[in-house]
């Protein structure tokens, strides 16, 4: 028997087809958007996302959701996004990681380089290596002398393979030539917990957290991992100035969406992370916690590019040389 509509059916498909055609002419975005960080809630990633989507949800008037999605050091979030649906709904935030994930993993499900689009840099951080408020060693000079008397009990919080801490702390055992157990977390925001509470004993993590706990007096400082003093913490010395010749962490920021994202999307969202870093509410609250602001020629997605690629084949010799892998 012929299928025939009811005049009802059809009347209400032409306005699911009208309201449909409506929505989109209205243009992007007509729902919230989701920025994914491969971080815990509470750290150092999830200060600047947090930061950036509260100005971004009132200028793009459509709530920015945060969504930590956290494991194997930023791995699975990146992945995660990067086979997401290319609709403009997604977006990644991701540090360094992008760039040393391909040397430290075997078996990455995702190519930084070729599954992504590109929105912008954001914000450079400068790290700090932090003790537990009773560790013995008052300064860094009585930490190396700590440390190589008792290596085998000392051990050094991370956020996995791929995270920053991990590469600082890392490039850190290597430039002291001590060994120290590692100890991993799924971020920063949980170690630094753990070096609150005493459970663990070195921290290298980013301003963004840590100034707080270090203003407070609540962790010890040992020194910062630029090659200058910072503003913010002008009294702390630099590692390279207390015997590490060189030692330099920075961690960048970047924000990316899956391969195939409309433009207008990947323009709207860089615009509004822009507006964001301006913002009076966000700038200085970033600057504060020693986060800067990158240069006008990095704020695009083609300055985000050429600098991950940059950074990817900076990492893999010092990788290989440190032998550190994951499947
Ligand atoms: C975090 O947000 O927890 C940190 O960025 C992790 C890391 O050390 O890379």
């Amino acid at each position: 028997m012929p299928f025939h509509r009811s005049p009802l059916r059809t009347l209400t498909a032409l306005g699911a087809a009208l309201f449909t055609t409506l929505a989109g002419a209205q243009g992007w975005p007509s729902k919230p958007i989701t920025l994914v960080v491969p971080f815990a809630a509470g750290g150092p990633t999830d200060v600047v996302a947090r930061l950036l989507g509260g100005a971004m949800t009132t200028s793009l008037k459509q709530t920015v959701v945060i969504e930590n999605k956290t494991g194997a050091g930023g791995t699975i979030a990146a992945g995660a996004v990067a086979r997401a649906a290319p609709d403009g709904y997604t977006f990644l935030i991701h540090h360094n990681g992008m760039g040393t994930a391909p040397s430290l993993y075997r078996k990455l499900t995702y190519n930084p380089l070729t599954d992504f689009e590109y929105v912008t840099q954001v914000v450079d951080v400068p790290m700090t290596l932090l003790g537990r408020k009773d560790l013995p060693a008052k300064d860094f000079k009585e930490l190396l002398a700590y440390l190589k008397a008792n290596a085998a009990k000392v051990n050094l919080a991370h956020a996995g393979l791929g995270a920053v801490s991990h590469l600082c702390g890392m490039l850190f055992r290597q430039a002291i030539g001590v060994e120290l157990t590692t100890v991993p977390y799924q971020g920063t925001g949980p170690a630094m917990n753990a070096l609150l509470a005493g459970q663990v004993d070195l921290l290298c993590d980013q301003t963004t957290q840590t100034t707080q706990h270090i203003k407070a007096g609540s962790v010890k400082l040992y020194g910062v991992t630029t090659l200058q003093r910072l503003k913010t913490l002008p009294d702390a010395p630099t590692l390279a100035e207390q015997g590490l010749p060189g030692f330099q962490v920075v961690v960048w920021h970047g924000i990316y969406a899956p391969k195939g994202t409309p433009k207008e999307a990947l323009d709207k969202f860089g615009a509004a992370i822009k507006a964001a870093l301006k913002d009076p509410a966000v700038g200085p609250k970033l600057a504060e916690l020693g986060a800067i602001t990158v240069s006008d020629d990095k704020l695009t997605p083609a300055g985000l590019q050429t600098w991950l690629q940059a950074e990817t084949q900076r990492y893999a010799p010092v990788i290989k040389a440190a032998g550190q892998f994951a499947d």
